[in-house]
């Protein structure tokens, strides 16, 4: 949905347009209070052996656990901690490469670059396996994945694992960076003016 335009980005925007709507919304804050709770708790255990809380890690933790069982019924298990070592290899080095002066450098064979499609092929490999479990899942929940893959089974066909793969991922990205990024400033500042 973020790379396309015209009809394709309409017809993608509709599918998953109800995930958003408000009763869909209030019914996902039962399951971020227990994220939430899960992380409190795991900052007194921090507190107790007097250990420092990194926010930003925190906060992306928390927004990737949020993102995934909410949109993707997944909780924080070995799949999620698979993606969050992933996108904590490929989100930096997106930035470099947005950067780089010259572009030739982002596909030199260097350990870096390794290391990134090593990540992006960890993701592909989690996503296809939380698409199958869905597919093969008698009780179906009523979650941004349902509605993704309800949209494509109307024309299912060859091309409609890597498409659902782009838009999952392309959620995950959108919908934890942003609100992780947003959530550490709040705490940092909240920090600095503690009443
Ligand atoms: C504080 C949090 C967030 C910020 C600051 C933010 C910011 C933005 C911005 C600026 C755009 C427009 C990009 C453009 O016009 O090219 C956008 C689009 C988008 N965002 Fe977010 N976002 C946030 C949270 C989320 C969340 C939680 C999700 C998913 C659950 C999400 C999914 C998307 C998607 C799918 C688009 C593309 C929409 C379209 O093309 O119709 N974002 N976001």
């Amino acid at each position: 949905m973020f790379t396309t335009n015209g009809p394709k980005w309409a017809e993608q925007r509709r599918a998953a347009q109800p995930a958003f709507n408000g009763n869909h919304l209030r019914g996902m804050f039962e399951t971020m209070r227990e994220a939430t709770d899960e992380m409190l708790a795991r900052w007194d255990a921090y507190a107790a052996d007097d250990r420092e809380i990194g926010l930003t890690s925190e906060a992306m933790r928390l927004a990737l656990d949020i993102a995934l069982r909410t949109m993707f019924g997944v909780r924080m298990t070995g799949q999620a901690k698979i993606i969050y070592d992933a996108l904590n290899v490929i989100l930096p080095e997106l930035e470099r490469r947005v950067w780089a002066i010259t572009p030739l450098a982002n596909w030199l064979p260097r350990s870096k670059v390794r290391a990134c499609n090593g990540a992006i092929e960890a993701i592909d490999r989690v996503v296809a396996d939380i698409i199958r479990q869905w597919l093969e899942a008698e009780d179906r929940p009523d979650d941004l994945l349902s509605m993704l893959i309800a949209a494509e089974e109307t024309q299912w066909g060859p091309h409609s694992m890597k498409r659902l793969r782009d838009q999952v991922v392309i959620f995950l990205v959108a919908g934890h960076e942003t609100t992780a990024t947003t959530l550490a400033w709040s705490w940092y500042t909240a920090c600095r003016s503690p009443r």
